[in-house]
């Protein structure tokens, strides 16, 4: 791969990871409203939940399957940190899957109760919910800085060598 398509797999992920923290964002703000909300079983904050889970299942899932296939041996190779780098990343999918599970878990016992959400189910929602968003929040950022430096190094790209 030269410098011109390295650039251009960049910007699919760069923009994938912008619709990603968008997505995030909507998490953050959905387990606050339910945080202040009285009447935690009304409103759209459970829709806005289920909304984000069905992304994280579906375009995000496939999201992390292509860097799996494509991106992930191409940063193996380069000449930063390479295979380290990758196995670390190949973890925080792991992690991602995981606690992505946990939350639709968490979110189809809470649904189950919505009208009379017990104060334990709702906190395990939250609680899965917002370590969700650190996780993916952190692989995100982690990941396009990643990219960055392997490009930066591998093609000399604003490096000023
Ligand atoms: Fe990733
Ligand atoms: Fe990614």
């Amino acid at each position: 791969m030269n410098a011109a398509e390295f650039l251009a797999a960049l910007d699919t992920v760069e923009r994938d990871h912008q619709i990603l923290l968008d997505k995030v964002q909507g998490l953050k703000n959905a387990v606050s409203a339910l945080l202040d909300s009285e009447d935690v079983g009304t409103g759209r904050a459970f829709e806005r939940l289920r909304e984000v889970n069905r992304y994280l299942a579906t375009v995000f899932e496939a999201h992390m399957e292509e860097e799996e296939t494509t991106l992930f041996p191409l940063l193996a190779r380069c000449s930063c940190e390479g295979p380290g780098l990758v196995d670390r990343l190949r973890q925080e999918h792991a992690d991602i899957r995981t606690r992505r599970t946990q939350f639709d878990s968490a979110l189809q016992v809470a649904g189950e109760l919505e009208d009379r959400l017990p104060r334990a189910v709702l906190w395990d929602l939250l609680t899965d919910g917002w370590e969700l968003w650190e996780v993916l929040n952190t692989h995100a950022h982690a990941e396009t800085q990643a990219l960055h430096q392997c490009l930066t190094r591998s093609y000399k790209i604003g490096g000023g060598e």
